[in-house]
């Protein structure tokens, strides 16, 4: 399709919308419930019997393939999956970050965390959720106890590892029920990513761990039963990123190469940050450029434009990227992790698991693949609310949901997704010729249409002209 005649289909829902009275307004929106499971890799759920993730692909939906963003770490993808931005556009560019204009360091394990500024480069869905004048509930999701643009989640909890799952799903489902019941919410565990970097992936005791994710899945959606919320929930239970398995022969030590003097180190393998000394620049990408086979070494300037991964003062002068499998360190003191992630989203060891039911979702589907940014918008039709914007497309993954639903509230002065008319059906098919007479018409009289509005959202995502190109 055009661009030109993606404008007309604009101005003619436009036109449909002055026509009609606004259908989903009387509509009730659906519960979302969030759920990952970090670094539950997308494979995990072929290695052993799982039944609780195989009634859910029945009953609902699942992804074979989720492309994460890049970096593949826990805090840059949480965001992603709750702004639809890449890491670049959101800020929460690694799990350890320097900001040279704030001139302060983030760890994700230290106080920096409750610094707002991290994140308010971008708005999480718990809050423009809330904005929109519903309730969102958070239980450990990063950054959901932190003040963003001034705004907590109407109920969340502070982050404390050692609050078990079955108390965070209590929490949750308390806070569904009511009073003042929330219709957002997300869930954050640990696991499989812990086990996952102590045994490596391809550990036989990964098993255990994986058939104890899926128990977990099994509590939940009991007690979602149990407290009468299961068929009014939309549940979607997915993950950052997936794991991959490492090994002592492959160690990269960057002392070998370059001298501790001239650089600062920024965050941890396999994707290093290298902030180099004033005025050492030049010196230090020299002895890095061509100084082992299995790191690509990158100027920001240079990183290939597929990762989006370049415009944040955040993202590091210089980075080294490792091959699958790979570590890299100073030198090798400390422990050594079995299993690693953090590389090319591209890699399928990297990809997340994605299973969705509910009563905006279809039943026994299955879609090949979708990226993670492209969440944001499909949790925004489901909750009835205006994304932001943001580089995922409704579009692509609207086949998820079921036909009759409607994405998003239709508001008279702001244009719908083209393919409105899919919702609505045939009573809309005639409108639509009746759309095109009146537009020829007032074409032919050479009168002014009336003016529409330029912040249209789906105009401003320059993702879209992707899907344009189809
Ligand atoms: C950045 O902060 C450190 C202290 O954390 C300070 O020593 C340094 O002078 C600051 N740099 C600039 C450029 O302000
Ligand atoms: C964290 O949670 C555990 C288990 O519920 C509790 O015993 C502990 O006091 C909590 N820690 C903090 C700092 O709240
Ligand atoms: C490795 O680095 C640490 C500092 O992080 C240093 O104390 C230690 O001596 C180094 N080991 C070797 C073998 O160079
Ligand atoms: C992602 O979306 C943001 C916000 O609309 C935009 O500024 C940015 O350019 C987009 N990135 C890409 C790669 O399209
Ligand atoms: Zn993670």
């Amino acid at each position: 399709m055009t661009v030109l005649s993606m404008r007309k289909m604009y101005v003619l829902s436009g036109l449909l919308a002055l026509l009609l009275p606004p259908l989903s307004h009387q509509e009730e929106h659906h519960k979302l419930l969030l759920v990952s499971f970090d670094g539950f890799r997308w494979d995990y759920v072929n290695r052993v019997p799982t039944p609780n993730f195989r009634a859910m692909m029945d009953e609902g939906v699942q992804v074979e393939r989720v492309e994460n963003t890049y970096i593949t770490k826990t805090f840059p993808n949480h965001y992603t999956l709750v702004t639809g931005l890449h890491a670049e556009s959101h800020g929460i560019v690694a799990n350890e970050m320097y900001d040279p204009v704030l001139n302060r360091s983030f760890s994700m394990e230290g106080p920096e965390v409750y610094n707002s500024r991290w994140w308010e480069e971008a708005v999480p869905l718990w809050v423009t959720n809330q904005n929109s004048g519903q309730r969102s509930g958070a239980a450990m999701w990063p950054g959901s106890d932190v003040s963003i643009r001034g705004i907590y989640p109407t109920r969340y909890m502070p982050y404390n590892a050692s609050v078990p799952f079955e108390m965070r799903v209590e929490k949750l489902i308390n806070w569904f029920l009511g009073p003042e019941e929330i219709n957002f919410g997300v869930l954050y565990w640990e696991e499989p990513d812990e086990s996952g970097h102590n045994l490596g992936p391809e550990s036989p005791l990964m098993d255990v761990v994986i058939e104890d994710i899926d128990v977990k899945l099994g509590f939940l959606r009991d007690k979602l039963k149990k407290a009468g919320l299961y068929d009014k929930i939309n549940l979607i239970v997915t993950s950052d990123h997936g794991m991959t398995q490492l090994s002592h022969d492959k160690v990269i030590e960057l002392d070998a190469y370059v001298s501790r003097d001239l650089y600062t180190w920024i965050d941890k393998s396999p994707v290093v940050g290298i902030l180099p000394k004033e005025g050492k620049f030049d010196e230090v990408y020299n002895l890095l450029e061509n100084a082992n086979p299995n790191m690509v070494v990158y100027k920001r300037e240079d990183i290939p434009d597929h990762f989006h991964y370049k415009h944040n003062v955040r993202i590091m002068p210089i980075i080294i990227e490792v091959k699958e499998g790979w570590t890299i360190v100073q030198n090798k003191t400390g422990s050594f992790m079995l299993g690693n992630h953090g590389y090319d989203n591209h890699l399928p060891s990297m990809h997340p698991v994605f299973v969705a039911r509910g009563p905006s979702f279809r039943t026994g589907y299955t879609k090949a693949s979708m990226r993670s940014v492209d969440l944001y918008p499909l949790m925004c039709s489901v909750l009835g609310i205006q994304p932001l914007p943001n580089n995922g497309s409704q579009m692509s993954v609207r086949d998820l949901l079921v036909e009759t639903f409607t994405p998003g509230p239709v508001l008279p002065s702001v244009p719908e997704e083209p393919s409105y008319t899919w919702a609505v059906g045939p009573v809309l098919g005639s409108c639509l010729v009746l759309g095109f007479l009146i537009m020829f018409v007032k074409q032919v009289t050479q009168r002014q249409l009336p003016p529409l509005p330029l912040t249209n959202r789906e105009i401003s995502q320059p993702l879209l002209q992707d899907e344009l190109r189809l």
